[in-house]
């Protein structure tokens, strides 16, 4: 089997069609498409030169002047992706019939393989002429002459000429030769071997004849046609058998760039509708306009799709493409620093017209890459940084565009020094590159705290603001050629200067009251109190705000206080509370208020029962309330955590003391902790935690008291009585039937008459129970213990000394009377206690009486003394006796309201009435 392609002597290789060729064919890595007359491989990225590696052995290296000569053009894209165009008819194509065309083979590209292999067919018109980007290739059908004369036939020859038709439609005569090229105009002759050496290439396939010639070789020629400059090639291929000479005229036309305007927007192609060197008459039909990209005619739809058109007017075709239409790209330059971009887009026009005269049709094809002319694009920083907040929270924000795709952000340059992006993202300066929603360019964006140590701070006291300055300088690259740029900027923003936060504290009875103003700050602070941070759950307890203000309203005794003290009327109670800069954990301001709070731990009920509430306290951390009792250890608090032991306890009961203070008992116990579980401190030293707990019972006529008169051994506490009350009343008369009520008092007496009085215990219906008059006395001052002082009754018994002599009346049950016990009775002389100095100044005398009185209950075995008012008034040896304190016996205290004695019939009226 023949090589059909014909290689002549430049080539130094050739296609061999073997089995394992067709092998690789069934894996297509490069994807071909066949558009018409031309294949489209796409390979993808290509930095460098590639090899083309023929019958598996032959490696040639597909120069650039050897690719536009042999047919081959790379495309490459913004990203570097590789598009191979090849013209079906190129050197390495091999073809059985000029129908199928074929190439099997390989691409090296940094010693990796690519299979390359296609399959096309094609229907060839006449003539075609193909103009790509960097080269113009013209193949015409061959109609040799098989008779024996000399003739001439032209293809695409000048106008005017006739051709004879009836030749086309014959076969290649076999045995011709083909000599020798003439190129026009310069007449100049070459052999074929010498025009493949020229750069030009030239093959006799079995039905074609095809030229082509890299643009802008020597024997090319500009022209102008209908106002466009074209390039022509021109020649006159000679072939020859034993006697007879042939000639096939051959002729291209290409367009320039200079058949392009361009506005800003708008890209504008002009082509000759009548493409006269081609032209052999005046009559032609167009029959076909196609538009393409790529190399890839669009329909219709597609067109309009992506606004791009095509009209024929009487002169020409004119394409128009907006600029940055779909089809292109933008392609980023620098130049002097700076930045530049530059739209590409390769359409292709596709023509099909016939001849009527000369019956031939000519398909043209250009492949017509264009790139607008640069426009400088200048980035711009935009500066987006929300004025608002603190120099914590505030970040510069910034976008520094617009690019092409085709630029990447390498590093930013900070007044500290350069910052590889993976370094400024560590950071936290989240550099992010942004597509925009078309695909068509990018922005990239950073954000910079302003508190980093590359924005400088420049504060200004006497403005009473910060600013805060950023420089920076981005470096860039243009990829893939890697060219670099750079682009500086500087940022400013002005804030007003942080007035640190402040906090005041007062108390009232119950709460303590912390304000932190923060002045023109957001409170960019956490609060913590007594250690606990202020969470919104605290917040919601504790917290109002106010403009530029925070105020926590704290009870004393909340859990983030601590008790400093306790004392019997109040209790010392102190809130600790710190302000922390969230960001570095470092406390901004501490504060500390202690205030004592009116408060009463320890109460009193009337009913004779206790409470009192022991307080963990400072000095003592290691304490647990729960652990505390009363001096009874078995007496421990009936509620308790943390914090607190409350404890409630009757006064005969838990180990409770008591003694007897003027008119008053004192009950007296002590909270504190067993011995087992006294703490020890880390210096080994106990720490103690006494409550004294006392309760002091006055008895006086308006004291309610409760008391029991049982043993305090007979333990747990016995029921007590209900309450009980001691008065003391003055009768009007000795009849015991009518006394003076309160509202009476100042009660006012004729001195020489005498005083009833009545002593009784109200409140209790035991007939046991029995009241025993212990000591009564007079006095001129209300204090029961002043001077002088008369003593009326002394243990029990009347004072038997004159003038004070007391006469006791017996006190019987009537309808006033229904316990005789409860009651005692006695008179007594009123000018008893007068000086004789102020009867005869008719001056008033003032007088109380008070007596400390018992109460005995009968069944009780308590002291004899109970038994009598006065046991033996004779017996003074008895009377000693009487002094044995039991303190068993409650014993109370009560007086009498002021009594007036006066001598005379009183004078003033105004007194009388008061
Ligand atoms: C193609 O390869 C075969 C076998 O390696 C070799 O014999 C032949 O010469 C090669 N053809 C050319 C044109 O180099
Ligand atoms: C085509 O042009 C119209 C009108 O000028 C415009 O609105 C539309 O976005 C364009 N389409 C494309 C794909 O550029
Ligand atoms: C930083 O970017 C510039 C481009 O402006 C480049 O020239 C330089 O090599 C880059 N430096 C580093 C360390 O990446
Ligand atoms: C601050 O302290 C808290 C609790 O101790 C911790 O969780 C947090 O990570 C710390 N923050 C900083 C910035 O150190
Ligand atoms: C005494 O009064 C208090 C308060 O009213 C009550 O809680 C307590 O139980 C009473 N004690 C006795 C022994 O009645
Ligand atoms: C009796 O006790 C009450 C309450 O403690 C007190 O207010 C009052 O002054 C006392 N009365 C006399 C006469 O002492
Ligand atoms: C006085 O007391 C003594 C001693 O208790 C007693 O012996 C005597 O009888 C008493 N005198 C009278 C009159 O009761």
């Amino acid at each position: 089997m023949g090589q059909v392609l014909l290689l002549l002597g430049w080539l130094y290789f050739s296609i061999h069609v073997s089995v394992q060729a067709e092998q690789m064919s069934s894996r297509n890595d490069l994807h071909p498409e066949c558009l018409g007359n031309v294949v489209r491989l796409r390979v993808g990225p290509l930095l460098e030169e590639v090899d083309i590696i023929v019958n598996d052995t032959e490696i040639v290296q597909l120069s650039p002047r050897l690719a536009a000569q042999c047919g081959f053009r790379f495309k490459f894209d913004n990203t570097g992706n590789a598009i191979l165009f090849a013209s079906l008819l190129n050197c390495f194509s091999h073809s059985m019939d000029d129908e199928t065309f074929n190439l099997f083979g390989q691409l090296r590209v940094s010693g990796d393989h690519f299979t390359a292999g296609y399959t096309c067919s094609y229907t060839w018109a006449s003539r075609e002429i193909l103009c790509d980007h960097t080269y113009m290739e013209v193949s015409v059908r061959k109609t040799l002459p098989d008779i024996p004369f000399i003739s001439k036939q032209r293809v695409g020859g000048r106008k005017g000429r006739n051709s004879d038709p009836r030749r086309r439609s014959k076969a290649v005569a076999p045995g011709y030769r083909m000599t020798k090229v003439v190129f026009m105009p310069s007449n100049k002759i070459m052999k074929t071997e010498e025009v493949q050496r020229r750069g030009y290439a030239i093959a006799n396939t079995p039905t074609r004849l095809v030229l082509r010639s890299p643009h802008e070789e020597e024997e090319t020629y500009l022209q102008t046609v209908a106002g466009i400059p074209m390039r022509l090639l021109s020649t006159s291929t000679f072939f020859e058998q034993k006697w007879l000479v042939t000639r096939i005229d051959t002729v291209a036309a290409c367009p320039t760039q200079g058949s392009v305007a361009f506005t800003s927007d708008l890209i504008t192609w002009y082509m000759p509708r009548q493409i006269d060197p081609l032209l052999s008459s005046d009559s032609f039909t167009m029959l076909e306009v196609y538009m393409g990209v790529d190399g890839k005619r669009l329909d219709d739809k597609e067109m309009a799709a992506r606004n791009y058109s095509v009209s024929v007017t009487e002169v020409h075709i004119i394409v128009k493409i907006p600029v940055g239409a779909i089809g292109g790209y933008y392609k980023s330059h620098i130049q002097d620093y700076q930045y530049f971009s530059a739209y590409t887009i390769e359409p292709m026009l596709e023509m099909l017209w016939i001849e009527e005269d000369a019956h031939e049709d000519t398909r043209y094809k250009v492949l017509f890459p264009i790139t607008t002319p640069l426009v400088a694009r200048p980035p711009q920083v935009h500066n987006y940084t929300p004025l608002e907040g603190t120099p914590e929270q505030q970040v510069f924000m910034l976008k520094l565009g617009t690019f092409n795709l085709d630029v990447v952000l390498l590093n930013i340059t900070f007044s500290t020094g350069l910052l590889t992006i993976a370094e400024c993202n560590a950071r936290g300066f989240n550099v992010q590159e942004e597509i925009s929603e078309d695909d068509s360019s990018k922005t990239f964006s950073v954000e910079v705290p302003f508190l980093d140590p590359v924005v400088l701070q420049e504060k200004s006291l006497e403005q009473g603001v910060t600013s805060f300055t950023l420089h920076l300088i981005y470096g860039m690259a243009v990829l893939p050629e890697y060219n670099t740029f750079s682009h500086p900027a500087v940022v400013n923003s002005v804030l007003m200067n942080i007035v640190p936060p402040s906090i005041t504290g007062i108390c009232d009875q119950d709460n303590f009251y912390i304000i932190v103003n923060y002045e023109n700050q957001a409170p960019l602070f956490e609060i913590i109190i007594g250690g606990w941070l202020l969470t919104s759950d605290l917040a919601e307890q504790y917290v109002t705000e106010g403009e530029s203000r925070i105020t926590l309203t704290v009870p004393f005794s909340a859990r983030e206080t601590v008790f400093e003290s306790i004392q019997p009327s109040s209790v010392r109670s102190r809130l600790d509370v710190s302000l922390l800069n969230p960001f570095t954990n470092s406390t901004m301001k501490d504060f500390s208020l202690g205030c004592s709070f009116p408060k009463t731990l320890i109460e009193c009920l009337s009913n004779g029962t206790m409470t009192a509430l022991a307080l963990k306290v400072a000095s003592a951390p290691g304490l647990n309330p729960r652990q505390l009792t009363l001096a009874d250890r078995t007496c421990g608090p009936i509620y308790s955590d943390d914090r607190f032991a409350y404890f409630q306890f009757t006064i005969n009961s838990c180990g409770t003391t008591n003694k007897f203070i003027d008119n008053g008992i004192l009950y007296e116990n002590e909270i504190s902790l067993p011995d087992e579980l006294k703490l020890k401190t880390a210096l080994g030293v106990d720490e103690e935690y006494h409550l004294m707990v006392s309760c002091y019972y006055l008895a006086n006529i308006t004291q309610n008291l409760a008391f029991n008169n049982r043993p305090s051994n007979t333990e747990p506490s016995a029921e007590m009585r209900s309450d009980i009350l001691v008065i003391m009343k003055i009768a009007t008369d000795s009849s015991y039937r009518t006394f003076h009520e309160v509202e009476d008092y100042p009660v006012v007496r004729y001195m020489r008459r005498p005083l009833h009085i009545e002593v009784e215990i109200t409140g209790s219906t035991d007939p046991e129970v029995k009241l025993i008059l212990d000591h009564c006395w007079a006095t001129n001052d209300k204090d029961r213990t002043s001077k002088p002082r008369w003593n009326l009754i002394i243990n029990g018994c009347e004072n038997p000394e004159e003038p004070y002599r007391v006469m006791f009346h017996q006190v019987f049950a009537d309808s006033r009377v229904n316990f005789p016990a409860h009651m005692k009775r006695f008179e007594v002389q009123m000018f008893s206690f007068a000086k004789e100095v102020d009867i005869l100044r008719d001056q008033l005398t003032k007088i109380f009486i008070h007596c400390d009185v018992f109460i005995c209950d009968s069944n009780s075995p308590a002291g004899g003394f109970c038994r009598e008012q006065c046991v033996n008034k004779e017996n003074n040896s008895k009377r000693g006796q009487r002094h044995v304190e039991d303190t068993s016996v409650p014993r109370f205290h009560v007086s009498s309201g002021l009594i007036l004695g006066y001598v005379k019939i009183w004078k003033s009226k105004s007194f009388v009435k008061k």
